[in-house]
């Protein structure tokens, strides 16, 4: 297995571009592709559906799709995103009411599954289903924008997950989204994320090769 996973979110693409954009940054050397859900209901502001998802796979889009469900039901939309060629779905353990259903329904559908914890939300939601996960995503700002700053908290967070996972010798994928850049990077890989969404962070940039390479120095791989 290769040891880290760059996500870049498309929350900070060019929309009128989006499938030259995606397929710009995955020349550039990204592992998976950061979809961001947002329902202006569980979060305060809206994006993409499941129809934006199949028409990318129908531009060709074969990199793997990493779907982050900032919505609330989550279920209901679960079997059209995998239809449209998701590979991964995380959702927030609050946003459902029954946190296995939801896990299992992900993975009768084929992807893999993931849980997102925001700041404050507690680790305890890891309690009992642990070993369901594939990935396990903290966000490091409050769920709903792009460009925020990363929240020091989550280092300590960070660490505590890693030890979770190591320590029940899991092969679980460890990710961190908001106010990841190419100065903070290091740190949080060395608390134990092995995934980073990326954002404003490699969008704002002209030429994605040069900031992904960059990024890739820090991370040494
Ligand atoms: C925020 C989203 C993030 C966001 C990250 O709710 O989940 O994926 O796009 O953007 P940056 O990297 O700009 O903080
Ligand atoms: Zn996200």
């Amino acid at each position: 297995m290769k040891k880290f996973f760059l996500a870049p979110s498309i929350l900070s693409a060019d929309f009128a571009r989006l499938g030259e954009d995606i397929q710009k940054v995955i020349d550039a050397g990204s592992d998976l592709i950061h979809f961001d859900v947002m329902d202006n209901h569980y979060v305060p502001n809206l994006s993409m559906g499941p129809m934006v998802l199949e028409s990318l796979r129908k531009y060709n889009i074969t990199a793997p799709i990493d779907v982050h469900l900032m919505i609330q039901p989550v279920d209901n939309l679960i079997p059209q995103f995998a239809k449209a060629g998701a590979n991964f779905i995380t959702f927030h353990p609050e946003a459902t009411q029954h946190i296995e259903r939801t896990l299992q329904l992900i993975k009768d559908h084929g992807c893999k599954a993931g849980l997102a914890f925001n700041p404050a939300t507690p680790l305890n939601f890891l309690d009992y289903i642990l070993e369901k996960l594939d990935l396990i995503l903290l966000m490091s700002v409050n769920p709903g924008f792009g460009n925020q700053s990363f929240l020091p908290a989550t280092f300590n967070k960070l660490r505590e997950v890693r030890k979770i996972i190591d320590s029940n010798f899991l092969d679980i994928i460890l990710q961190v989204d908001g106010g990841v850049k190419v100065d903070n990077i290091a740190e949080i890989a060395f608390s134990g994320a092995n995934s980073f969404v990326i954002g404003s962070g490699i969008f704002k940039f002209s030429n994605y090769n040069l900031i992904i390479q960059e990024i890739r120095k820090e991370l040494k791989y």
